[in-house]
């Protein structure tokens, strides 16, 4: 099994990942921390323990970051809504946080654990892992992975070229494409692009029934309302839900090595991740071999095998179903 840290700030698409952490049985979810994101920090942790509770999911949940390391904070309420998770309905948490800050849970989570055991999948902005490498930097060495979801190499959602997760704390997202850890980017040509909830997909989760493909439908049904009136795109996007299933399943992506970077100033870029590819053809001037850019380390998401991302959420559906009708 795969042990994971989900670092999230739920959030739609983060709920989708929380299902699909939960519900595979080739993952051990360690635990949640929250993030100060698409909303404040009380709301996304409200939601995140509403979520378990709703579906008997039984892992420790950290409060973590409640603004970004520098910049003012920015939320995605027009996406998400005034709670940070409008439309489906959730009942009031029954089980208490983890007395811990999340930036603590993930230092002693990951070295506490074998090394090269521990995968962390940032899918908000990445202030707590950014802290947790300050205060303790061995854990760069220590954890098996990072799997993040943000950035983007072609176009942005917030602003032209910025993605919100990098936009919302772009020097932690700096924090963590330097650090000399292995890190997948699985940004916003892959999720907003290619993970789509088609009519095919929401299909087969409505057939599962219950209440769990229930809150999966309405969850997607609001962000349809959001992601096609802002972003223009057919369908709902399942953004990070694609960190949980690179970790299962790495079969159904594909990557490139790039070097990537995160622009901290530009007055019209700031929040871009710049990447170079290694295999950079065309970028003869520019980049290429007369960039700087030359760290060729971090894995850029590709192409998605969306019929196998489509199994992994329908049978992770209906497994928490039938694991509820146990309880
Ligand atoms: C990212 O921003 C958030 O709104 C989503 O939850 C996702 O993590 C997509 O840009
Ligand atoms: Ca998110």
């Amino acid at each position: 099994m795969e042990k994971l840290i989900l670092d999230c700030d739920p959030g739609h698409d983060d709920a989708i990942a929380i299902l699909l952490a939960a519900g595979d049985p080739r993952i051990d979810l360690l635990g949640i921390t929250t993030v100060a994101g698409n909303h404040t920090i009380e709301n996304v942790t409200r939601n995140a323990l509403s979520v378990c509770t709703a579906f008997g999911i039984q892992v420790p949940v950290a409060r973590g970051s409640e603004r970004p390391l520098v910049i003012e904070q920015v939320i995605a309420d027009d996406i998400h809504g005034a709670t940070g998770l409008d439309g489906p309905y959730l009942p009031p948490a029954s089980f208490e946080l983890d007395p811990r800050h999340a930036v603590d849970f993930i230092i002693e989570t990951v070295m506490t654990h074998e090394p090269k055991t521990v995968t962390l999948a940032p899918v908000g902005p990445y202030t707590n892992i950014a802290l947790a490498v300050r205060k303790e930097p061995r854990i760069v060495e220590r954890v098996k992975q990072v799997i993040a979801m943000g950035g983007s190499y072609t176009r942005g959602n917030i602003t032209p070229v910025a993605e919100f997760n990098i936009y919302a704390d772009p020097e932690a997202a700096h924090v963590v494409f330097s650090a000399d850890w292995d890190v997948t980017m699985i940004g916003l040509d892959l999720t907003q692009h290619q993970a789509l909830a088609t009519p095919e997909l929401q299909e087969r989760v409505r057939a599962v029934g219950g209440d769990i493909s229930q809150f999966i439908l309405d969850t997607w049904a609001f962000v349809h309302t959001t992601h096609n009136g802002l972003l223009d795109i057919p369908y709902p996007a399942v953004h990070d839900a694609c960190c949980v299933a690179a970790l299962i399943d790495p079969s159904a992506f594909t990557t490139e090595l790039a070097d990537v970077r995160v622009e901290l100033e530009g007055r019209w870029s700031k929040g871009q991740t710049v990447a170079n590819f290694q295999t950079a053809s065309g970028m003869r001037h520019f980049g290429g071999t007369a960039s700087e850019q030359k760290d060729y380390r971090t894995k850029v998401a590709m192409t998605l095998d969306w019929d196998k991302f489509a199994d992994l959420i329908v049978d992770c559906t209906k497994r928490l179903t039938e694991a509820k009708a146990k309880a």
